[in-house]
């Protein structure tokens, strides 16, 4: 395994309160996230050490990361000594290590959620002590009480925020995170890192912004000194800006996501006879009055920029030609950015050129079916250039589709 050296010197621990430290793991150079998100700014993988009568963990970290885990903690108690290990969702870049670290410490408990509970089930396949906390559920670790609060879709399904009584700590995951890497830690010693944090709500949070409101009032009458992150800079100072930052961000975003009338037209194309059913398509749709059209070539379109105009469209006219048997694979990168608790329901159909057998017609319209999208009965494909009276029967179609929409 390839380890750093900047792995090697990552040592520090950091308190947070007096009964609370942080021993997480820098990962500086990681460029780009999940295979799709940029992480320009490095990340971090935030790991916790409750000090009570019965300690306890909060989150692990990334596997690979786990020898740097270890070491610190190590430093801070002996593992044997871990009662409880808090799971907050199973992301491996949360859960990874969990596995290794239960062999070190043989007398935890795991507290989670039951869908994270079956989840790691199956990324431990061994035998481990569990208990399933519901929401209010209270863990006693004797001096000290910790609260999981259920925040489901923050981003999976699985997830809950954990708060610490006595010390008026919120751990919280991804929830108020950022992929932002500064050996400094606090909110108040890593400088601006607004971007970052925008750019993480963006991508991995926003499509969950009814859920991210839902877990905001949960945890509004709690007194909060510091919310622990499962990624970026600690909050210590800006834990109530930050909340408030995102309330403000969800509410605007439902206010105006997606757009009533706005249709999504997302193709690639190779020798321009896709882009011409495109623009057929366009022209027809906005002949229905009070249609706004979204006219993407998306070959080079990177992941941000192409899931807010997914995000913001109410309908999708998806093309792609065939290729190899099969659509190109920016289109597989647009469905994989579809989130189907949020786009579910929304009118989508496909269109293309084709010289051969066309699979794309089939591999978009599954595709379409499987995210629960309003498959619209009827698609456009033609075998090569469209003639004068298919560009006709073209601009018909994108009428239609329009005039289905605003039904
Ligand atoms: Fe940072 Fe959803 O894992």
């Amino acid at each position: 395994m390839k380890v750093s050296n900047y792995i090697i010197m990552d040592t520090k621990i950091l308190q947070i309160t007096n009964d609370v430290q942080w021993i997480g793991a820098l990962d500086k150079d990681i460029r780009v996230f999940d295979i799709v998100m940029e992480t320009k700014y490095g990340t971090t993988y935030n790991s916790y050490f409750i000090n009570a009568d019965k300690k306890a963990v909060v989150d692990v970290v990334k596997e690979q990361f786990f020898p740097v885990f270890e070491a610190k903690l190590r430093q801070v108690c002996q593992p044997e000594e871990i009662a409880y290990i808090f799971v907050s969702h199973t992301e491996p870049d949360h859960s990874g290590g969990l596995k290794r670290l239960l062999k070190i410490a043989p007398n935890a408990t795991i507290v989670a959620s039951n869908s994270a509970i079956m989840n790691l089930k199956e990324q431990l396949n061994m035998q481990f002590r569990y208990i399933t906390a519901n929401d209010g559920f209270v863990t006693d670790l004797g001096n000290k009480k910790v609260t999981t609060l259920s925040a489901p879709n923050l981003h999976w399904p699985d997830t809950v925020f954990n708060y610490l009584q006595e010390d008026k700590v919120l751990f919280t995951c991804d929830a108020f995170g950022a992929h932002f890497c500064h050996e400094a830690m606090y909110d108040d010693q890593v400088g601006s890192y607004g971007e970052a944090f925008q750019y993480y709500f963006d991508v991995i949070l926003k499509p969950f912004s009814k859920f991210f409101l839902n877990a905001i009032e949960k945890i509004s009458h709690l007194q909060i000194d510091a919310i622990c992150t499962g990624h970026g800079p600690l909050l210590r100072e800006t834990s109530m800006k930050i909340i408030e930052k995102t309330k403000y961000l969800c509410e605007e975003y439902l206010k105006n996501y997606p757009e009533k009338n706005r249709i999504l037209i997302a193709f690639v194309s190779a020798y321009g006879y896709t882009k011409t059913i495109a623009e057929k398509l366009k022209e027809g749709a906005e002949k229905v009055p009070g249609i706004a059209v979204d006219f993407c070539d998306i070959e080079t379109m990177d992941s941000a920029t192409l899931g807010e105009k997914i995000a913001k469209a109410n309908a999708y006219l998806l093309g792609s030609p065939t290729i190899n048997q099969n659509m190109l694979p920016q289109l597989y990168h647009l469905f994989a950015l579809m989130t189907p608790l949020r786009d579910r329901g929304k009118l989508a159909a496909a269109f293309g050129a084709y010289g051969w057998s066309g699979e794309a017609k089939q591999n978009l319209v599954s595709n379409i079916s499987n995210l629960k999208l309003n498959c619209y009965p009827e698609s456009m494909f033609v075998k090569f250039i469209p003639s004068e009276i298919e560009e006709e029967a073209i601009v018909k179609f994108g009428e239609s589709f329009a005039n289905e929409m605003k039904a």
